[in-house]
């Protein structure tokens, strides 16, 4: 095939010329002496219109039956065609199948209806699907936006170790792993080495998988996952949650741009995402307790939620079903989070800390804090929550040599991209999920 080689996505600069497109078979209808084969290569889909009487016959009949996703690699003339779905049409004049699928066994993913468990178990092929690929298109731009936002700001990309000695959000979702002599973890967040990047350069990020050994099996919850996380010296909480709401704005903004097809594909209504713009509300945890008490007494919430517990599922998908816009809580018992986090100088039993949760009920998306300047009582909390000591005296070594007030927020990739699109679980925003029962393929 002599005639240049393009992508579905770029074929529009082409009307009018002959070109070659590589890809796979997608679909095929036929009818009598006329084939529409559906090619798609990645960058999107197109319809080929193939006449018996206009075609070496060669053509014709490797076209006629060819299984689904077939490669392929084909020529054709360029058409404009007003109700095509991507305003073209290719008049195809030659085809070379690089490899035919058997119609013994056939491509496992027809275009019926298939069960979830049955996708998953096929998820290597199940991405191939233009729905699937939409997700996929959307997820990197969300990363590309999160990169941009902060490059652009002046913060410099840091990235953490993935395998370290010790918990950063809790023991009890820690993947051990064998490290020669010693025992290590999978890192459940980069947090606690962006803060001694952050003492060094001011601003930073890093982003990474990261890993929790949850044993909840819910929508929202992978045991491996990606993050980015934003650490800022002398930022305070309000700093925080004015940083995280410019942050969700501008990802939210950009997807609307530069992804509408794909927002369009799955099927999101983008009337509920052009509504995300600053100010987002921001309600104590107070005023949230007192928000579930009242659902509960209204016989909305089932269970009645008692001051000082942290939100579960059924509560954060109530309050972020009560905003058009992702919603700031803020100021939890400090009993509830993490050991690193500042207490309230007005309500020591309060952490200046914050959850951003997404609204349509997705619930948190953002988690973060200012983190606890004081060297004394750092180690003081260190010890209540049964931490080997010894793993930490780098991290107490930040609040020993200049100490600032600081703080960050760490943001899941895939909760986002579960939201932005629209989805009901967090498993199909990630090409391999890893859940408590996923590690195939
Ligand atoms: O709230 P988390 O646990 O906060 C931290 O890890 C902090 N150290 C971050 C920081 O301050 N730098 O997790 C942050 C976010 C959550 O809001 C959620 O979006 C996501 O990470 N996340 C998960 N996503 C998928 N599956 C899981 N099991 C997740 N756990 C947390
Ligand atoms: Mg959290």
């Amino acid at each position: 095939m002599t005639s240049p080689v393009t992508t579905i996505a770029e074929i529009g600069k082409h009307e009018g010329q002959p070109v070659t497109i590589r890809g796979w078979l997608y679909n095929s209808r036929e009818s009598g002496k006329l084939l529409f084969p559906i090619f798609r290569d990645g960058s999107g889909i197109i319809q080929g219109v193939v006449p018996k009487n206009a075609v070496p016959v060669e053509v014709f009949d490797a076209l006629k039956g060819l299984t689904q996703e077939s490669s392929v690699i084909v020529e054709g003339k360029v058409r404009a065609d007003k109700r095509a779905p991507g305003g073209y049409e290719l008049d195809v004049s030659n085809v070379e199948v690089l490899q035919r699928v058997s119609e013994n066994e056939p491509f496992p993913i027809s275009l019926k209806e298939h069960g979830v468990d049955f996708l998953m178990e096929h998820r290597h092929l199940w991405i191939r699907t233009p729905r699937q690929a939409a997700i996929l298109r959307v997820r990197a731009e969300i990363i590309k936006a999160a990169r941009d936002f902060f490059d652009e700001r002046g913060f410099t990309l840091t990235d953490p170790p993935i395998l370290t000695p010790a918990a950063c959000e809790g023991t009890t979702t820690l993947f051990p792993v064998d490290y020669f002599d010693e025992q290590a973890f999978l890192t459940q967040s980069g947090q606690l080495y962006i803060e001694a990047t952050a003492m060094a350069l001011g601003k930073v990020y890093s982003f990474g998988p990261t890993f929790r050994a949850e044993k909840s099996k819910t929508r929202r919850h992978l045991t491996e996952f990606w993050m980015v996380e934003p650490e800022v010296a002398f930022a305070t909480l309000d700093d925080l949650m004015e940083l995280a709401e410019n942050f969700i704005s501008f990802i939210v903004k950009r997807c609307l741009e530069k992804r509408p097809a794909d927002l369009k594909t799955v099927g999101r209504d983008s009337a509920q995402l052009e509504k995300i713009t600053g100010p987002f509300p921001r309600v104590s945890y107070e005023d949230a307790v007192a928000m579930l008490q009242e659902a509960h007494a209204k016989g909305v919430l089932e269970s009645k939620f008692e001051w000082g517990g942290d939100f579960g599922s059924p509560d954060e998908t109530y309050l972020s079903g009560q905003f058009e816009k992702p919603v700031i809580v803020h100021r939890y018992p400090a009993k509830v989070k993490a050991f690193y986090m500042e207490p309230d100088p007005q309500r020591p039993d309060l952490a200046l800390c914050m959850d951003v949760l997404a609204p349509e009920g997705y619930g948190e998306i953002i988690g973060g804090s200012q983190r606890m300047a004081s060297y004394d009582l750092l180690l003081a909390r260190i010890r209540e929550h049964g931490l080997p000591e010894e793993s930490f005296k780098w991290y107490l070594d930040l609040r020993k040599y200049g100490g600032v007030p600081h703080g960050g927020f760490g943001m899941g990739i895939e909760r986002v991209v579960a939201w932005i699109c629209g989805l009901e679980h967090v498993r199909e925003t990630i090409p391999f999920a890893r859940t408590l029962h996923r590690l195939y393929p």
